[in-house]
């Protein structure tokens, strides 16, 4: 499964980025907002940071609003990935813009018959919702797991990215179901690597280590 960082703050990006694990980043209005940059200033910079994709949102909500927007948003470099909401002009975007070559990322998905709908637009990249599905009393990971099946039924190549995760276990969840990709904010990214027993293990290992009063090298 790849790792996306969900965020727009490049601090955050660079330090994750320099673990060598991470595959992409994801941005969205509210996390611009947050950043408190310039979308092209800030964006621009992450696209130097990471190989991977990076997802952009436009936030036309007309089809020709949105391929304007698009266009803009993909001149800020090649690893520019088009962030479009789901909903029919969006839908007609993404299929546009996969057909000129660009990347797309289909986001705000709460159902498996609106994932149908990306893939048959070609999007790259398909983005389930599963937090916010929980707060609404439902299981989101639920919806992951019949994107999984519809897409494997028919062989469709759009990418499963689990966004709007919360938790570690949403995580492991995701990855068990075979979500291709999951959007992860950069603490629960951190907390993934922790178990106190491993902690607990180290300690020992130092302690019992320390009293060989040996060196390696
Ligand atoms: O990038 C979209 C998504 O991951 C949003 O997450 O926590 O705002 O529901 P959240």
């Amino acid at each position: 499964m790849k790792f996306f960082v969900d965020t727009a703050d490049v601090d955050e990006i660079r330090e994750i980025n320099e673990t060598g694990l991470l595959d992409g980043v994801t941005t969205n209005p509210s996390l611009i907002l947050k950043s408190g940059r310039d979308i092209t200033e800030v964006t621009k910079e992450i696209c130097g940071i990471v190989d991977g994709p990076v997802s952009a949102e436009v936030t036309a909500t007309d089809f020709d609003g949105m391929m304007r927007e698009a266009k803009v948003l993909a001149k800020i470099a090649d690893n520019i990935c088009i962030k479009l909401p789901l909903t029919m002009d969006g839908l007609k975007a993404c299929k546009k813009l996969t057909s000129e070559g660009h990347q797309t990322n289909v986001t705000l998905c709460f159902s498996a018959n609106q994932a149908l709908l990306a893939a048959k637009a070609g999007a790259t990249y398909i983005s389930p919702f599963i937090g916010r599905i929980d707060d609404a009393g439902a299981d989101g990971m639920e919806l992951i797991e019949e994107i999984r099946s519809i897409y494997d039924n028919y062989d469709f190549e759009t990418q499963i990215l689990a966004a709007s995760i919360r938790t570690v276990m949403h995580v492991k969840e995701a990855a068990l179901i075979g979500a291709d990709v999951a959007t992860v904010p950069p603490g629960v990214i951190k907390a993934l690597v922790k178990h106190p027993l491993t902690d607990k293990g180290l300690d020992a290992f130092l302690a019992d280590w320390a009293k060989t009063g040996q060196k390696i090298g």
